[in-house]
């Protein structure tokens, strides 16, 4: 069988990641050849170009074909996958407004793209910030394609918690299991240890042990940590994070084809759980089950992790309001 895979943004530094992973077979598996279709602008064109040389350089033996475009209708045609890596970043002096507008230029085409081109299974993946609501404005650009199939990253987060949590503790990340992260991909997400177990235990009772006061500790590093962390790379590194954010995209395309063995996290649509109002498009705990998000349901968040999350969803809220009022969703 062969998948195609259209992302955006191919000639961007994520861009630049993803296409070697997805080549190498690390998204769909060993099995499944990849057709790549690279969509940009005409000013990121010739980047794209020179990842499509180099892709052929290495002689991926499950990639049967590349397409480098500047047309969107064009890009998504045939499209089992979008990865949506493009976006317009924030300019000095822009506005939440402005931001948002621009994205809404580019996210609102490309889904009616979507709609007019790609598979009818088509998968769509938002990377590109503000990525719940290029989500938002993207799905509700594709009429006919149901809003289940659009979602947002918010994987990258939850690696993170986990491996900082790792870290912590002292053990691989592979022990730590149930770390969903809730709301918006920005500073108000909410990463919750509350069902965390590590190789089997609850983390709440060896976290003590470790950190003493866990709210304390939660409140002032923790959390903290995990949604400042693009900030930390882009200070240590010089740069902001490409190789972990093409890693989290690769997992979560893998899990939604693939499966899931237990919990992880995606921004998905609501259909009211949790008081998240219904539409939105909001990170929560799910699972995948033949080949559909589903959100993990009969949560009991305590006050204070319901407040934590209710101010992200309210971002969120003022985000599709704010969408709302341009006329895009
Ligand atoms: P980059 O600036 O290196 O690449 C972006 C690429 O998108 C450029 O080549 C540009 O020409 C292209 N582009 C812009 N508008 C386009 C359009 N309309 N159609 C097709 N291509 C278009 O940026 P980078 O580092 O690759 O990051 C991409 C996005 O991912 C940013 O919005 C960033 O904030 C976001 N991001 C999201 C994360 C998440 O966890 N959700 C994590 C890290 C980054």
């Amino acid at each position: 069988m062969t998948t195609t895979v259209t992302i955006t943004g191919a000639g961007g530094q994520i861009g630049y990641a993803l296409l070697f992973r997805t080549a190498a077979g690390d998204m769909l598996g060993p099995d499944e050849h990849v057709r790549l279709r690279l969509l940009e602008i005409p000013q990121g064109m010739a980047a794209a170009e020179g990842a499509a040389l180099e892709l052929q350089d290495a002689a991926f033996e499950l990639l049967d074909d590349i397409e480098i475009t500047d047309d969107a209708t064009v890009g998504f045609d045939g499209a089992d996958h979008a990865l949506l890596v493009g976006a317009r970043p924030r300019g000095p002096g822009m506005e939440r407004g402005d931001l948002l507008a621009a994205n809404g230029g580019i996210f609102g085409p490309q889904g009616a793209a979507i709609a007019a081109s790609a598979a009818p299974g088509i998968r769509v993946t938002v990377v590109g910030n503000p990525a719940n609501t290029n989500a938002l404005i993207a799905a509700a650009a594709a009429e006919g394609v149901p809003t289940e199939r659009f979602t947002a990253l918010t994987r990258l987060d939850e690696n993170r918690a986990r491996g900082l949590l790792a870290q912590t503790l002292g053990v691989p990340v592979r022990s730590i299991h149930r770390l969903p992260i809730w709301g918006n991909h920005s500073a108000t997400q909410f990463p919750d240890i509350t069902h965390t177990t590590v190789d089997g235990r609850p983390v709440l009772d060896l976290l003590a042990a470790q950190v003493g006061d866990v709210r304390a500790w939660l409140e002032e590093t923790f959390i903290p940590r995990v949604a400042t962390r693009g900030a930390e790379i882009i200070r240590v590194r010089g740069s902001s994070s490409v190789a972990s954010a093409a890693s989290a995209t690769i997992d979560h395309v893998r899990d939604w084809v693939h499966g899931t063995v237990d919990w992880t996290s995606a921004a998905v649509v609501s259909h009211g759980e949790y008081g998240v109002p219904e539409g939105l498009i909001s990170s929560f705990p799910v699972r995948a089950i033949d080949g559909e998000w589903r959100i993990v349901e009969g949560l009991k968040p305590d006050a204070w992790a319901q407040t934590r999350i209710d101010a992200s969803v309210a971002e969120l809220v003022a985000e599709r309001d704010a969408v709302r009022a341009l006329g895009l969703v």
